[in-house]
């Protein structure tokens, strides 16, 4: 074998090994295997409702423009999870007026999916429960299922469903909506107070 013949062999596998290295490169493997921005938006949670304040006064959507919505869907006769999830809002709430975060670009509101036993009376004494800037909304039966499709809530009756002590089944997440109205975050029922608070520390500040 000649040096000639040597040196070619060589030089084909460093530009084999080249070309393996240009493909694998990292910015090339992470494109292709990540879902494009906008097939996460493709679905938009939120819209249009018009409902009732537990004071008995009339809005819709476009009053709390300007405003981050903190919106929890839920029922006030609800035996567990609806308390626990507005006892943990009211918990962020609290972090953030600890740390002196002004609350006037946040509006938690407490949104029915009980239009039937849930009056703006029962709304209201249940609210006052809870943090005091809490805004319970009920409505029509019509009203309120607008809304829950708008923020796509799934929920229906359950248990005793002919008697008055039946259960409403219901997805439980906590939806964070933006001064435009526009979906920015959820949070599950694993998430803490803290967690809560921490988002909303970095937009209210
Ligand atoms: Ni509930």
């Amino acid at each position: 074998m000649t040096i000639l013949r040597l040196l070619v062999i060589a030089l084909i596998i460093s530009l084999g090994l080249l070309a393996i290295l240009i493909l694998n490169r990292p910015g090339i493997t992470i494109r292709s295997d990540q879902p494009a921005p906008e097939m996460a938006e493709a679905v938009p949670i939120g819209g249009p409702f018009s409902l009732v304040t537990h004071e008995g006064q009339p809005v819709t959507d476009a009053d709390f423009r300007g405003k981050y919505m903190l919106i929890y869907f839920g029922y006030t006769y609800c035996p567990d999870v609806c308390p626990m999830e507005l006892a943990k809002i009211t918990r962020a709430l609290d972090i953030l007026e600890e740390r002196s975060i002004p609350l006037t670009r946040l509006q938690p509101l407490f949104i029915t999916v009980d239009p039937e036993r849930d009056t703006v009376e029962q709304m209201a004494l249940y609210v006052s429960l809870f943090h005091p800037t809490l805004l319970g909304l009920t409505g029509t039966p019509e009203q309120v299922k607008q809304a829950t499709d708008a923020y796509r809530v799934y929920s229906q009756k359950s248990g005793d469903i002919e008697s008055n002590a039946y259960l409403m089944d219901h997805a439980s997440m906590v939806l964070l909506m933006g001064p435009e109205g526009q979906f920015v975050d959820f949070f599950s029922s694993r998430e803490t107070a803290e967690d809560i608070a921490i988002t909303l520390v970095d937009l209210l500040e």
